[in-house]
């Protein structure tokens, strides 16, 4: 039979008391019951990246971890990278180097970008922020590998390196 657990859940700054399945994924959780539909479900398997999403400021796919495993972890989703409305520096990027086509893989590369920076700015998982001033030059090869793991069936790749490189000065 299977487990159920109580938990309240961080995301985007919400509180959520939610009840899951012990085996139940963040993904699932995200889009089923919080009705956080922007992260989306590509493979299901950990190998597309169009799922991740940030955990304590780390990125993750949310198709490999389980809900139970990180509520004692800030999440957020694509929805909660504008500030008032604002949208995110790297969201602002991603529209002006035309970085999408079909947009599916969007809110995956967005959420690993903003991941990837902190983790090069500081060798170490860090809040969501919008002071990208720590983050060192990184060339298009370092770009493109710390974002291999996030692929885009659209090929728009070269739109995708060139909004993160430029928010990484
Ligand atoms: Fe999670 Fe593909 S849906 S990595
Ligand atoms: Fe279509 Fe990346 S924009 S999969």
């Amino acid at each position: 039979a299977p487990i159920t657990v109580e938990l309240r859940l961080t995301v985007n700054d919400a509180t959520y008391p939610v009840t899951v399945d012990t085996r139940e994924t963040l993904l699932d959780t995200l889009r089923e019951r919080l009705g956080l539909t922007g992260t989306k479900k590509g493979c299901d398997h950990g190998q597309c990246g169009a799922c991740t999403v940030l955990a304590g400021g780390q990125r993750v796919v949310s198709c490999l971890t389980l809900t139970v495993g990180v509520d004692d972890r800030a999440i957020t989703t694509v929805e909660g990278l504008a500030r008032d409305g604002v949208p995110h520096p790297l969201q602002q990027a991603f529209v002006r180097h035309d970085a999408l086509q079909c947009g599916y893989c969007t809110p995956g590369q967005l959420c690993s970008a903003v991941g990837m920076l902190a983790e090069a700015a500081d060798g170490r998982p860090s809040a969501v922020s919008e002071d990208l001033t720590a983050v060192p030059v990184l060339d298009d090869a370092e770009i493109r590998e710390r974002m291999s793991g996030n692929l885009c069936r659209c090929g728009a790749y070269p739109g995708i390196v060139a909004a993160i490189r430029q928010v990484a000065p």
